[in-house]
């Protein structure tokens, strides 16, 4: 199941029947942000990351830092590259499959539905983390090069790569670490890599352990336009599979900020209630929010709570 992308073409010689999807991205924000210094100050290695998704947008933004084009008249990247052969690719590992991202399009192609983060790195927190980051070069796009050679620029390019991550992260209060420490050929093989491939390093990205509520909150508040719900902390209640699923959800300055669920009896699937709120928030109201595979009554249940509550704050 790979797809061939027009400058990501090596994968393609073992392609299966082509049953990828494409996920496009909103556009990045090349605007703003925390001063360089300030980011450089709060560049570090974190290992405790909270397992919520990453929302699209921070993904955008931060795949177009690691290396996306930023001189749409010569292609040229965030990252300098030796010669310019852009070799890296950067592969975007989650619990819905593998997916490369494609710069010139600024979208995701997804290459397979194995989540491959398990190999990506020996330590536990690894396939944890919402999102790993799989850097892998490609040998026939530096022609001429010696192997030696192919090493060396393979490891400098990739650092660059990473290196804006950091920053990216730094700059966003996400948590991220480069992991050396794993069997690349191992995770080559599950990715189907071809000759030519390898993966180099892999890095983690996630919202820090214990800020996992917050910080996505934030984002949505950031990324939304107002809502005229009436400030106030609102119940709504629902039966669900087993017993009644009481919400709260909080509302400030017109917007959601938060959903809490306070009660509940359901015993599966627990992924409803981790990821459900936020998603709400996200969206800032139940309308267009997906029930969570496999939890019908769960999450409809959830979110005609979330309704019920949100009818106390029309104004
Ligand atoms: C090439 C490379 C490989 C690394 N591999 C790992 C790893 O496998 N696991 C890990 O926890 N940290 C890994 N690190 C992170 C380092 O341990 C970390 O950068 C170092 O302790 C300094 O901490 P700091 O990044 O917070 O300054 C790696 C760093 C680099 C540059």
């Amino acid at each position: 199941m790979l797809l061939c992308v027009a400058g990501l073409m090596s994968s393609c010689a073992s392609a299966e029947n082509a049953n990828s999807s494409v996920v496009t991205l909103p556009p990045p924000r090349k605007d703003g942000g925390m001063p360089l210094m300030e980011a450089l100050a709060r560049r570090q290695s974190q290992r405790e990351l909270a397992s919520t998704p990453l929302p699209d947008a921070t993904l955008s933004s931060l795949l177009w830092a690691a290396t996306g084009v930023n001189r749409a008249e010569s292609g040229k990247r965030t990252v300098p590259s030796a010669r310019n052969w852009q070799g890296i690719d950067v592969y975007v590992a989650r619990a819905d499959g593998l997916h490369v991202y494609d710069p010139a399009e600024h979208r995701l192609v997804r290459v397979m539905e194995q989540d491959v983060r398990e190999a990506a790195g020996k330590q536990p927190f690894v396939r944890e983390a919402p999102v790993v980051l799989i850097y892998v070069a490609d040998a026939a796009r530096m022609p001429d090069a010696s192997a030696d050679a192919v090493a060396f620029y393979s490891a400098t390019d990739t650092g660059f790569i990473s290196q804006n991550v950091y920053l990216f992260c730094a700059a966003h209060g996400l948590a991220t670490v480069v992991i050396g420490w794993l069997d690349k050929d191992e995770l080559g093989r599950r990715m189907k890599l071809g000759d030519s491939r390898r993966v180099i390093l892999t890095q983690v990205v996630g919202y820090p352990a214990g800020q996992a509520e917050s910080a996505p909150v934030k984002q949505a508040v950031a990324d939304t336009p107002a809502v005229a719900w009436r400030d106030g902390a609102y119940r709504g209640r629902a039966r669900g599979y087993v017993d009644d699923i009481v919400v709260d959800v909080v509302v400030r300055n017109g917007r959601i900020e938060n959903v809490t669920v306070v009660e509940h009896k359901e015993s599966r699937p627990l992924s409803a209630f981790r990821d459900m709120p936020r998603r709400v928030v996200l969206a800032q109201g139940p309308d267009g929010v997906d029930a969570v595979t496999g939890a019908t009554v769960t999450a409809g249940a959830l979110l005609t709570a979330v309704r019920q509550a949100l009818e106390k704050a029309k104004p």
